[in-house]
Parts: C-alpha cells; structure tokens; sequence
C-alpha cells in the first residue's frame, strides 16, 4: 500500500475481513514483541512479574487445591505463566504461534530443568492432545477470534481435559470491547518499535460495530523512507456474561463461574474478568 491507498480506504472495515490480528506469528514481528512480553516497564503483551505471581498463586492455590495438575496454556507467549505453575509442581504444555515466544519459554524450560513442553502451532489447527486437568486462555486473545472459532477452540479445550477437569479464561468485558471500538484514532512516531525496526508512523483507528458487537482496529505503518504503508487489522468479540455462560454451555462445560480478575478478588485491570467452567461429565 502507498499514502494514497491508506487515503482512499473503505470507510468502515468488515470484521475479520481487513486482518485476523496484529502479525505475532512473524517472525522478525515476534522478536520484537518478545521483548514487550518480558518488559517490566508495562503490562501490555504480558503482566509483570509480580502481577504474574499473583495471578500463578491464585490459580495454584485456589483452582487447584495445591495438587499437582497437568495444564495445558493456550497462547502461552514466552511461558511467563506455564514455567511459574511447573515450578510449583505442575506438568505443562504451552502453545503459541509466536515463534521467539516459543524459542524462549523452550530455552527456559531447559536452563530450569522445568516440567514443560512448548509446541508452535495455531490454537485453531493444533492438536491439544489430552487428559489436562486444567485448560486455560487467558488475557483477552479468547475476543479476537470469530465465534464461530472460539466455539472451535472451546470445543477443542472441552476434548482435551478429563472429565470434571476445568477451563479457565480470561476474557475481556463487552463494555471494554466496545470502549474500544469507540475510541479516537491516535498515532506515534518511532524510530525503532514493535511495528519495524526502521523509522516510521504508526497510525490507528477503531470502529465499533454494534449490530455485531464487534470492535475492529486498524493499523497503518508507514515507513518513514519509502513512504510504503503495511496494515494491519484485529477484531474482537464483544460477550455479555451471559453469552460467555451460553457459549460454555452449549460447548459442554457446567458450572460457570465468574471473578473480577485472575487473582480471584479485585478487579486490577478493568475490562478483564476470570471465569471457570467444568468439562461436564456426559
Ligand atoms: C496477549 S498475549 C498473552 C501471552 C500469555 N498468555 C501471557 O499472558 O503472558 C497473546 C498470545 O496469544 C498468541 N496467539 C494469538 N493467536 C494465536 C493463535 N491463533 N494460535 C496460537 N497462539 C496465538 C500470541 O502469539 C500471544 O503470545
């Protein structure tokens, strides 16, 4: 694309239909995006340790009565989470499309002689294997797919555990999503960011569509030298509680539980919530 092309844009994008999502299965994008997930100057692609340790300790201590469980992490990123809970006795497995991410969290794994294993692969083609005590997918990615593939991935989740064995995600609010969708287009300059290691603008712009529930983002990266334009799209499903407690059930999990945040109590990053279901027993 070229500024004429970003000038001469379809005014409102169809969901899905522009990008499924920022590229963090690129590699050279995925380099550069592990640096933010182990940046501890913010919480943007994963929390910082301390709210990680939080988090690890509810889910140790309270999901899991302290017993030790076979977990499986979907979109594990570097495996921030997966090698805390296999630190404490847990047997891992973490999958994620990133592949720095997934380079990394293996690093790890061996230099901590940690029971986890990290396969790269997409969450909607990926074999989840079986017999988990516990699936979970967290930090909002459950909104970015369709939902007809949410309905896939929970399905996949559901063959996966054991009977009675529990998911827990961490999806985003329909209020966020939808605040989202709402908010002003912004733009920064960089010289070097997540987006190119080359100076450029990156300019962003939202739209809700309220029919759908769905909010769609766009990204122009403009390269300061050539001018050329690369966008980038990503939707997100907006889901009352009570659509995320039809979409569990229909999906064949019981006992749908909500919290104000994946510490339990305390809702510390507003838009987020936790919420806990069991693979029904049928
Ligand atoms: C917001 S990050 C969260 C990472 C990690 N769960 C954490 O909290 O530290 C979302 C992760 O989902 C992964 N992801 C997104 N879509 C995916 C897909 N279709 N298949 C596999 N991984 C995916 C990304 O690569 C990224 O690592």
């Amino acid at each position: 694309m070229n500024l004429l092309d970003l000038i001469q844009r379809t005014p409102q994008p169809q969901p899905w239909a522009e990008g499924e999502k920022i590229p963090w299965n690129d590699p050279d994008f995925s380099a550069r995006m592990l640096k933010e997930h182990l940046s501890q100057a913010h919480d943007a692609a994963s929390r910082r340790a301390p709210r990680i340790d939080q988090h690890v300790n509810w889910i140790h201590t309270q999901l899991l009565a302290g017993q030790p469980a076979y977990i499986l992490d979907l979109g594990c990123g570097p495996g921030l989470y997966a090698s805390r809970l296999a630190a404490l006795g847990h047997t891992c497995t973490g999958l994620d499309f990133s592949p720095a991410s997934i380079a990394y969290a293996r690093q790890q794994a061996a230099a901590q002689s940690l029971n986890c294993t990290y396969t790269q692969g997409d969450i909607r083609q990926a074999n989840f294997g079986q017999g988990y005590d516990l699936v979970m997918f967290i930090f909002g990615e459950f909104n970015v797919f369709t939902s007809e593939e949410a309905r896939l991935i929970l399905r996949k989740a559901h063959a996966a555990l054991q009977p009675g064995g529990l998911l827990l995600l961490e999806p985003h609010t329909y209020e966020a999503v939808r605040d989202l969708g709402q908010a002003p287009a912004t733009w920064y300059s960089s010289a070097s960011g997540l987006f190119s290691d080359q100076p450029h603008l990156v300019l962003n712009e939202s739209f809700w569509d309220e029919a759908r529930g769905v909010t769609t983002e766009r990204y122009y990266v403009v390269d300061a030298a050539s001018g050329q334009v690369t966008r980038h799209a990503s939707s997100m499903q907006a889901y009352h509680d009570a659509d995320y407690r039809a979409l569990l059930n229909e999906c064949g999990y019981d006992g749908v539980t909500f919290y104000p945040s994946l510490a339990g109590g305390e809702a510390v990053q507003p838009g987020l919530i936790a919420l806990t279901a069991r693979r029904n027993t049928l």
